[in-house]
């Protein structure tokens, strides 16, 4: 199988890594990659929403099956864009169709969705900028916290928490009325807050059947004991203990199979990944949100447990055959730790020379932000590098991707010390 990879971040990585392990891989070409995905394959400088280039690569590598990586193509409709192109209609591609992205690339279409299908989530109201009055009303028959999603992709900046009535009046106004996050907030949610701890779920789908992957729990804030801004991740650990089997049962029963029911039932064709962002309210579990692609940095603990040939999984989901395919996990745990620029989430710099990547044994290195001059590997972005080790518990795999830390280091780099800390 010749792929082509889309994306790149440590998600990117780690798929990457996997990838070159199966036994009917050809080539893996990446687009455009980082300095950590060129040692599985070959990076090509194009974006990964640049349709007409990446069209050019597939003729060009006589690539077989395109992996999206980011939600960015996705939502711009590269599924749509291969499939009424005639030299590219016979290229699989592994990620959903525009309308199925809305899953994520419309928070109004999610809710609704779920509300078709009866699948659990928080009570919502959708807002355009004619019923702003209408919008303040709705607040004040609610209490705080107050949560204002923009309906579009806002770069994960789009949901703000709001504890005080005015300023979450305020708020609304600056999304609707003075386009806070521009096309994306000309539409917001307002749903009711749920109080309880986030999970991520992953399924593959190839639009009939479905195969379960292991769950993980993010750790999103900058600062230790989840203080501090929003990050797009700075850690992540599998399995997470709180997921009993009870739980698992109501996650698939109420969650899972609603969802590949309810997309088949209106005909919309889904293939490739679905993230489900759950909440645990006492012991029931909630859809906070979907995403259409894998989470970062989920995927690096995901994809190490992952036991199965993930090209085999691939190759269910372009032929329809996914009932067919066997999947396994790694008892194990996994846990990954994000090394990110200093100031990051705010301003930071780049071009940090890393050192010490030759020194690692016991963890799998995963490069999110980095670019490789030569053989010297530099910072490129916000988050850098994600350390993921497997143990046979996850105080072992902790305490190992943190001792693969201390042999790892570039100007001002940032790490939490407390990832798992609320789970082991
Ligand atoms: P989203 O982009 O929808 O995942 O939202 C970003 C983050 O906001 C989530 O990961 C949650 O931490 C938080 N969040 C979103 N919706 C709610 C809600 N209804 N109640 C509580 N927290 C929420
Ligand atoms: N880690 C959360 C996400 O990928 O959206």
């Amino acid at each position: 199988m010749r792929v082509l990879l889309l994306g790149s971040g440590g998600r990117e990585h780690a798929l990457a890594w996997k990838m070159a392990q199966s036994s009917i891989l050809e080539a893996l070409f990446i687009a455009p990659g980082n300095a950590g995905t060129r040692q599985h394959g070959v990076n090509l400088n194009i974006s990964a929403s640049d349709f007409h280039e990446i069209k050019h690569a597939v003729l060009k590598h006589s690539i077989d099956v395109v992996v999206v990586g980011p939600e960015d193509p996705l939502v711009k409709g590269i599924v749509d864009f291969f499939q009424s192109d005639d030299e590219l209609s016979k290229v699989a591609v592994i990620g959903p169709n525009k309308v199925a992205s809305q899953l994520e690339g419309s928070k109004d279409f999610a809710k609704e969705f779920m509300q078709r299908h009866n699948i659990p989530t928080a009570k919502y109201a959708t807002f355009t900028k004619d019923k702003l009055e209408e919008g303040y009303k709705f607040l004040e028959s609610m209490k705080a916290p107050y949560v204002l999603k923009a309906d579009g992709l806002a770069a994960g900046k789009g949901v703000l928490i709001i504890n005080d009535l005015n300023e979450a009046k305020n708020e609304l106004k600056n999304m609707l009325a003075d386009a806070k996050f521009g096309d994306a907030s000309s539409r917001v949610v307002i749903e009711k807050f749920l109080d309880g701890v986030e999970l991520s779920c992953f399924v593959i789908t190839d639009g009939d059947s479905y195969k379960i992957l292991p769950e993980a729990k993010d750790y999103k804030r900058i600062g230790e004991a989840d203080t501090g801004l929003n990050t797009g991740g700075m850690g992540a650990v599998s399995p997470v203990p709180f997921a009993n089997p009870t739980f698992k049962d109501k996650i698939k029963n109420q969650i899972i199979i609603p969802t590949i029911k309810g997309l088949k039932s209106e005909e919309i064709e889904y293939k490739g990944f679905i993230f489900f962002g759950l909440i645990n309210v006492k012991n029931e579990p909630y859809v906070i949100e979907y995403n259409c692609r894998m989470g970062d940095p989920e995927t690096e603990v995901v994809m190490p447990r992952l036991k199965s040939d993930i090209l085999d999984l691939f190759e269910g989901v372009a032929t329809n055959t996914l009932s067919e395919r066997d999947v396994q996990f790694d008892e194990r745990s996994a846990a990954t730790v994000m090394m990110v620029s200093g100031g990051y989430p705010e301003a930071y710099e780049k071009g940090k020379k890393i050192y010490g990547l030759n020194n690692i044994s016991e963890s799998m290195v995963f490069h999110a932000g980095t670019i490789a001059d030569g053989p010297v590997v530099e910072t490129a972005g916000g988050r850098v590098l994600a350390v993921t080790s497997l143990g046979k518990d996850l105080e072992t795999a902790l305490k190992r991707s943190y001792s693969s830390l201390d042999k790892i280091d570039f100007e001002k780099a940032n790490y939490r010390k407390d990832i798992g800390f609320d789970v082991l």
